[in-house]
């Protein structure tokens, strides 16, 4: 970093220009353009929409729709459960990617989402209440998931691991937020991140399928994290899905072409016999 101060707006966007070289300020800007939604119904319907689309109560006492980032749809869409399944939704609130997940479980599923922050766990629980109603196949909780595999181990068959991250898109959007951002925050998150993703593994049952997750366009909280767990694991397998650009694991949806995301996400098997 040749930024004396290290930080604040201009470590950011050195941090991001080493990275993104001369597509950092066309992606810069993307951030703060008008963002692409789709309408998620829980038939597994999907139609484009506007955030300021309303959704409507059905006679059900239901909402008919919740509006989400594509990105963010596709990512959830792709860990398919399969009849039977146990399923976990890791760090769930406020609960877009739980209800894509509910909708493709069948009558034989459950699915455990998670969230360990009470005001963010209250959010989750009102998202299933209103899209959802009232159900025996999901199970909230609010532990620390970090800590999961100190109680469980390879017990799911398809987890999901949406991290906290960076969200840059949100400090770009509040750049009050980037007065005192330095390169250690990403770093530091990094570092929950695989404290995250390596319990999770431990979680997983062999032959099962985990999607890792983030908002953010940090190479060291999306790819970097990735290859700590293949150093570690020679279990763990990276799935080949064909959806956004690739990177050196996953794949990222960058709102600069496709008017989606952030997002990164990785599909990772753990292989039946190491
Ligand atoms: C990126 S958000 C999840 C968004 C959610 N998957 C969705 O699509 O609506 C990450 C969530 O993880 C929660 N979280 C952070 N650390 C956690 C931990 N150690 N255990 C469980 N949840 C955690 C945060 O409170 C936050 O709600």
């Amino acid at each position: 970093m040749k930024n004396k101060k290290n930080k604040g707006i201009n470590a950011f966007d050195e941090f991001y220009r080493d990275t993104f070289k001369e597509r950092w300020p066309k992606l810069k800007e993307s951030f703060l353009a008008a963002k692409k939604y789709l309408a998620f119904q829980l038939n597994g319907e999907t139609k484009e929409a506007s955030f300021f689309d309303p959704p409507l109560v059905l006679d059900s006492g239901l909402k008919n729709y919740y509006i989400m980032d594509p990105a963010s749809y596709f990512a959830a869409y792709e860990l398919a459960a399969l009849p039977g399944e146990r399923v976990l939704d890791m760090c769930a609130a406020p609960g877009g990617k739980t209800l894509v997940l509910a909708s493709k479980l069948s009558a034989k599923d459950s699915l455990v989402a998670n969230e360990r922050s009470a005001p963010r766990r209250n959010r989750l629980i009102n998202t299933i209440k209103d899209y959802i109603g009232e159900t025996s196949q999901i199970k909230v909780t609010g532990h620390d998931a970090t800590k999961w595999c100190l109680y469980e181990k390879e017990v799911y068959d398809k987890i999901l691991l949406d991290v906290p991250c960076s969200s840059e898109r949100h400090l770009l959007e509040k750049p009050s937020l980037l007065k005192d951002w330095k390169p250690a925050r990403s770093k530091k998150l990094a570092i929950t991140q695989w404290t995250l993703l390596a319990g999770a593994f431990e979680v997983l049952k062999p032959g099962g399928f985990l999607m890792y997750s983030t908002c953010s366009i940090s190479n060291l909280e999306n790819d970097e994290v990735i290859r700590k767990l293949l150093k570690k694991y020679s279990n763990a397998e990276v799935k080949k899905i064909d959806l956004a650009e690739k990177t050196e694991f996953g794949q990222i949806f960058l709102p600069d072409t496709s008017g989606y995301g952030p997002l990164y996400f990785t599909l990772i098997n753990k292989k039946a016999e190491a």
